[in-house]
């Protein structure tokens, strides 16, 4: 009997009771019917991918060459000085990886990641046959000659003026910690903004929101922190909002800030700040949906979380509707993007100023549910994957007229001097095999990858350039 039983309790279906066998069945043929499911919506989808992918290659070869990665063999030096045979056996063995070297201010290979100032992206001495190149952590020059400030930034394009707008952090100060304990910082000294036709010759246009010098109470002291500054325009008052990281220098206000202007080129009147539906609120972005509601979003409850809600309609303050999105995983440095009718949001790792993996994740609603994808670059080498080469995520630029094309843009820190930190600007395209969802979900939905790619110079498609 025991013996019977035991061999009966390992069987999965027991069939010598009627009931029981029918409920097999059933139950067989439940999960027959998923895995169909399952591998019909796989071939469905690839189809509809590889259509897309045939769609926009067709009408525009040159992505095909965004498409064509670079790879990276950069060799770490040996560690410096000589050491006895005997002290290397007695120390334990630490491999220094990349992501050392690069935090590594001494290191020997320093200007592989900051590539020193002979080597500057000049638009006005470049034009011609170097037209248009984009070198990834060079040093990008405005038209008067000086390095472009606009450090965790975004981007506009403004249909009344036919050009872009870009927004970020004038970072021009010394680096200094607060405290012992603090983070490397500079003093707020405002939003720059630069304007554009072409997307790589840069006018600057001033500072737009400046930092206030004596009052010490208020949020945009220098002596407090502004980060990551986004700008949106309002069709229905005519006026361009600022929205911003506001914190003190130990990050614990934790809230965002609201400005406007009538210009995209300000000045912008600073309206105070709030922590958003009473949460905290530190890397953010704002995101405007094609129907004119605009979002907020940002990382919240220790940077466990992001939260999303909409505006309200003059994008001067919050709706009380919320959502909490990837909840527990930590992500910071939101940019969000949409295409044919998908959300999409590339995010970072929280490591402070250090580099992490970025991760893709996509929504059919703005408001949720969000699903992890998995890492969007490509090229480089494995610890460039896994540091997004060595930047930090802050913003997607459509491309119109290049269906399921962006720049993507990311800053590269330098936290020994975070005014020298550099851009890290690469082709973003949706397309392609469908992603590995993160979680497991039964296959649905699978969305098209996201893809960034590595390139150490490229530029757009001259298709592009030219209809600017
Ligand atoms: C640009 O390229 C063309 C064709 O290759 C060449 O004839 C010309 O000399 C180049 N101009 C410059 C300024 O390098
Ligand atoms: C300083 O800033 C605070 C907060 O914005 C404000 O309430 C106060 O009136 C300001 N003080 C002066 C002297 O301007
Ligand atoms: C930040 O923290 C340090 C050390 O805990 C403290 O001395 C300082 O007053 C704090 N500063 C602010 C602005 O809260």
């Amino acid at each position: 009997m025991r013996v019977r039983n035991k061999y009966r309790k390992s069987t999965a279906f027991p069939c010598n009771v009627g009931s029981r066998c029918s409920i097999s069945i059933v139950v067989w043929s439940l999960v027959g019917f998923l895995l169909m499911l399952q591998i019909y919506s796989l071939i469905s989808h690839r189809n509809t991918v590889s259509g897309d992918v045939k769609l926009h290659m067709s009408r525009h070869p040159l992505v095909r060459e965004l498409e064509q990665v670079e790879e990276e063999n950069i060799q770490i030096p040996p560690p410096k000085g000589k050491r006895s045979p005997r002290a290397a056996k007695r120390r334990p063995k630490r491999t220094t990886t990349l992501v050392d070297e690069f935090l590594d201010e001494n290191s020997q290979i320093r200007h592989v990641f900051f590539p020193d100032m002979k080597t500057a992206i000049d638009p006005l001495k470049d034009a011609g046959n170097d037209s248009f190149y984009y070198y990834p952590a060079r040093i990008w020059l405005d038209t008067e000659g000086n390095p472009i400030q606009a450090h965790g930034g975004g981007m506009i394009y403004d249909e009344r003026s036919s050009a872009y707008y870009w927004y970020g952090e004038y970072k021009d100060g010394p680096t200094y910690h607060a405290h012992k304990k603090g983070a490397a910082r500079v003093d707020i000294i405002g939003v720059g903004c630069y304007s554009s036709k072409d997307l790589w010759t840069w006018k600057n246009e001033g500072i737009v929101l400046t930092a206030e010098e004596l009052n010490e109470t208020h949020d945009l002291h220098k002596s407090n922190v502004l980060e990551r500054p986004k700008v949106i325009y309002n069709e229905n008052t005519g006026k361009y909002v600022m929205w911003m990281h506001i914190d003190d220098a130990n990050y614990t206000k934790a809230a965002v800030g609201i400005a406007v202007s009538d210009y995209p080129t300000g000045p912008f009147d600073y309206l105070g700040s709030q922590r958003p539906h009473g949460y905290e609120s530190r890397d953010m972005t704002v995101f405007k949906d094609d129907d004119g509601v605009a979002y907020l979003i940002y990382s919240s409850e220790e940077n466990s979380e992001l939260h999303i809600g909409p505006l309200t309609k003059d994008y001067l303050d919050v709706k009380p509707d919320m959502r909490r999105i990837l909840v527990g995983q930590h992500r910071e440095a939101p940019a969000l993007f949409k295409y044919r009718g998908t959300y999409y949001m590339i995010t970072s790792g929280c490591t402070g100023w250090a580099p992490n993996e970025a991760l893709a994740h996509a929504a059919d609603s703005i408001m949720g549910p969000w699903e992890t994808m998995g890492n969007p670059c490509i090229g480089g080498n494995k610890m460039f994957r896994l540091a997004t080469f060595f930047a930090q995520s802050t913003f997607v630029i459509p491309l119109p007229g290049i269906p399921g094309s962006y720049i993507f843009m990311a800053d590269r820190w330098n936290p020994a001097d975070l005014s020298d930190s550099r851009y890290v600007w690469l082709p973003l395209i949706v397309g392609g095999p469908a992603d590995r969802p993160f979680e497991f979900n039964f296959g649905f939905p699978l969305w098209p990858r996201v893809s960034i790619y590595w390139h150490r110079k490229w530029r757009l498609p001259s298709s592009w350039r030219v209809t600017k």
